[in-house]
């Protein structure tokens, strides 16, 4: 490899390094990228000089950056749900073989992709998404991450990727949760939201799998998803636009099902709904989920939602709120929910990570507004709201065993 292109290797990724480095400790240090060796005399050992130096500047900042806490300065009661950039990231390759190496934190900072690389020309990738909460004491709270790392493992067996496994998922969420600890809000404020990706990096130009896979976790605090905050959320049922087929890949978190829904929501939004509702593309009238979130229906002591057999997301916050319902005494249904139930209902609410509950305030369907819970939350959205959230903030005591403390 020439040179120069080493050294511009380097320099571009130092040179995020560096500027990460800079941002998250103060230090005013910079660094061209532009600078050519390839013509000096003694090219070589002014390369292994940048290359130690490198190397020793990217230990120092990285221990200087875990050992040096500072305050974060944020407005926690402003938070919503947009990227805030924190310390670092954690990044780990697959090799050929499909096994993961030794993963590692790294400042949070731009990738280098292949420009043929899987993902970004098929669309071969999955995200997930969980989160941490900060409690009263200090400590610090996941939520059921190892429900993450296996539906990792679901979806990434469906598009023909290799995948970490339980224990490679957990260790790097903690570590990448540890790093970035002051980023966390304090107690009552919101959560940090961590957001582990696994991508095709191999270069292919077939359609084939990649023979190279990147794992990465970045997190960014945040407080509510909908701009309604806690209120009620106005949903629109989409005629047109499907997100999912059956035989698909509704039921795993591709990054192309979100992609998918952009233009629907784009347009529901422009006519002032919170988001979309969507229909099953076979019989166009039975419930499937919101753009980003499960959906749910009340009608008495019965609460249904959509079976996730296929088309459906199996969320992990859905999982939760079923069984959360069923120990309160609710009959909880998993099958097949008609529109026409949706507009009967005494309640409808959505569940999701990102959005936790959800109270649903309307729902306008070919035309026709149906209105829920006099604009206010539903009694039983706000008992559920209520139970989860008091175990995934630590609360109460944990009967289900579903958080993990970290410190
Ligand atoms: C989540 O709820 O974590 C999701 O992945 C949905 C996303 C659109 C924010």
């Amino acid at each position: 490899m020439a040179i120069s292109v080493m050294l511009s290797k380097l320099s571009s990724s130092y040179g995020a390094f560096l500027a990460a480095s800079s941002s998250s400790l103060g230090s005013r240090i910079s660094f061209s990228s532009s600078y050519k060796v390839e013509s000096h005399p003694n090219s070589s050992l002014l390369l292994s000089h940048f290359s130690s130096w490198s190397k020793t500047c990217k230990a120092y900042f990285s221990k200087k950056a875990l050992e040096t806490p500072k305050i974060v300065d944020l407005d926690w009661d402003s938070l919503g749900f947009g990227l805030v950039e924190t310390d670092f990231m954690y990044f780990m390759r697959s090799s050929s073989d499909g096994t993961f190496s030794k993963g590692e934190l790294l400042p949070f900072g731009p990738i280098q992709l292949n420009p043929s690389s899987a993902v970004l020309n098929y669309g071969q990738g999955l995200f997930e998404g969980l989160k941490a909460y900060r409690k009263e004491d200090g400590s610090i709270l996941l939520f059921r991450p190892e429900e993450n790392a296996l539906r990792m493992i679901s979806g990434a067996e469906r598009i023909c990727m290799p995948a970490p496994t339980v224990e490679q998922f957990l260790d790097a969420v903690k570590q990448t949760v540890l790093a970035n600890k002051r980023w966390i809000p304090p107690a009552g404020k919101g959560s940090l939201y961590i957001r582990p990706l696994l991508v095709g990096s191999g270069p292919v130009l077939s359609l084939v799998p990649a023979s190279e896979y990147i794992f990465l976790i970045y997190v960014a605090p945040v407080g509510n998803y909908f701009k309604e905050g806690l209120a009620p959320i106005n949903l629109i049922v989409e005629e047109g636009y499907h997100r999912a087929t059956p035989g698909g890949t509704g039921g795993i978190k591709t990054i192309g099902n979100y992609a998918s829904v952009l233009k629907a929501q784009k347009i529901a939004k422009e006519k002032g709904y919170s988001d979309v509702l969507y229909l099953d593309s076979v019989h166009k009238k039975y419930l499937e989920e919101a753009s980003s979130c499960n959906v749910f229906v009340v009608k008495g002591n019965v609460i249904s939602t959509p079976a996730a057999k296929g088309t459906i997301l199996p969320g992990i916050t859905r999982k939760s709120i079923i069984d959360v319902a069923t120990s309160k005494g609710y009959q909880v249904e998993e099958r097949l929910v008609s529109v026409e139930e949706l507009l009967e209902a005494d309640e409808v609410f959505c569940t999701g990570t990102a959005v936790v509950v959800s109270p649903v305030g309307s729902i306008t369907y070919l035309g026709k507004r149906v209105e829920y819970g006099n604009k206010g939350v539903g009694v039983v959205s706000q008992e559920l709201y209520s139970s989860l959230t008091s175990l995934q903030m630590g609360l109460v005591p944990d009967t289900m065993g579903w958080t993990m403390q970290l410190q």
